[in-house]
């Protein structure tokens, strides 16, 4: 079975094949972060345009990447939600069209479950049941992942995502959008420890979380440096943000495993590709003995060959969400609720 995936949930196109047998057989993807970048955040109506510019594109080069050709696809998924309105539009106008030229059927997909198992397209894949640390520029949940949509919340944060404090701290620090991944590399020049910030919730006793206070810290830090900020000091902030970030995910995650009684660790979405959260993570998994899965780098931010493997795997276990024909787009679409949902 070759499934067409199509993500457009936010400010990254991606397309790929998935084959239910073969696996992964490619993926295209175009990020429109520079183009926002102008604008210190993602312009809405910026990304639907470009979007409707790269879909075709991107198209053709997966297909030629696969040597496929589009007679071939069994069905076409896409990201139903949650992201941008106008920016999924695209994503969905696109498959339900092509579905009805090709006369194959459409998937819906969340765009988290897409993150969560997104794992699975690593060449040493996690298997069921596994405790699921979900970070992202708008998310931030740990979960109890028992199979394909058999999903329990266990925690997630009460305000900003980990991402999205990230993005919001580098620019504080004076990082173009999008700050995570600018910020991490600024923080491997810093020193450990020059500034202690606070670990929000970290002794809640439960599994949620909150990150707007670390922000401030990071707000309050700068103001009192006063203008213009050393690079020194940048990195030393940039440094401690970090710190605190990966000390509250990690002892969080360490719960989340105490709790369920499990021994698997996945961490998924675009602060999974944070450096320090993965070796920090690494060498506690070797200390409490439990393993920990992470998707390849090109697959923690958003990419369609995530929304191509979901869409596979629910068409397989007979749970996918045919929406032939319907613009059936879900911009804001708690994880939860899909779940429990029947398949359309
Ligand atoms: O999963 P993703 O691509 O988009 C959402 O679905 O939200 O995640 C993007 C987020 C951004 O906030 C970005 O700054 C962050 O992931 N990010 C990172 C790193 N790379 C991307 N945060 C920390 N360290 C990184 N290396
Ligand atoms: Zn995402």
């Amino acid at each position: 079975m070759l499934v067409l995936g199509v993500e457009s949930s936010c400010d990254e196109t991606g397309v790929a094949l998935y084959d239910s047998a073969a696996g992964l057989l490619s993926h295209a993807l175009y990020s429109q972060v520079a183009m926002h970048a102008e604008y210190g955040g993602v312009v809405p109506e910026l990304a639907s345009r470009d979007h409707i510019r790269r879909l075709v594109p991107l198209l053709r080069e997966a297909l030629g990447k696969a040597g496929r050709s589009l007679p071939e696809i069994d069905a076409v998924a896409y990201t139903r939600g949650p992201g941008l309105a106008g920016a999924l539009l695209v994503g969905c106008a696109f498959a339900e069209a092509l579905a009805v030229a090709l006369d194959k059927p459409t998937i819906a997909v969340h765009h988290l479950e897409g993150h969560l198992l997104s794992p699975l397209l690593s060449s040493d894949p996690p298997v069921f049941p596994f405790v699921a640390l979900l970070v992202s520029g708008g998310h931030t949940q740990l979960m109890r992942v028992a199979g394909v949509g058999d999903y329990e919340l266990l925690g997630e944060t009460l305000d900003d995502a980990a991402g999205e404090a990230f993005d919001k701290s580098g620019k504080l620090l004076g990082l173009p959008y999008p700050g995570g991944a600018l910020l991490s590399q600024l923080a491997e020049r810093g020193t450990p420890a020059v500034y202690k910030l606070p670990r929000p919730m970290l002794h809640s006793g439960d599994l949620n979380f909150s990150f707007s206070g670390l922000k401030t810290a990071v707000l309050t830090l700068v103001r009192e440096q006063g203008d213009p900020l050393s690079e020194t000091f940048k990195a030393n902030a940039a440094r401690a943000f970090q710190e605190a970030m990966v000390e509250v995910l990690l002892k969080k995650s360490l719960m989340a495993l105490k709790q369920t009684g499990l021994k698997r660790l996945v961490v998924a979405g675009g602060v999974g590709a944070n450096k320090q959260l993965r070796a920090t993570l690494n060498s506690e998994a070797k200390r409490y003995g439990f393993r920990v899965h992470y998707p390849e780098l090109a697959f923690c931010t958003d990419n369609g060959a995530m929304i191509a493997l979901a869409g596979c795997l629910r068409l397989q276990s007979g749970t996918a969400a045919k929406t032939g024909g319907q613009f059936a787009i879900q911009p804001r679409w708690p994880l939860m609720e899909m779940a429990r949902e029947r398949p359309l």
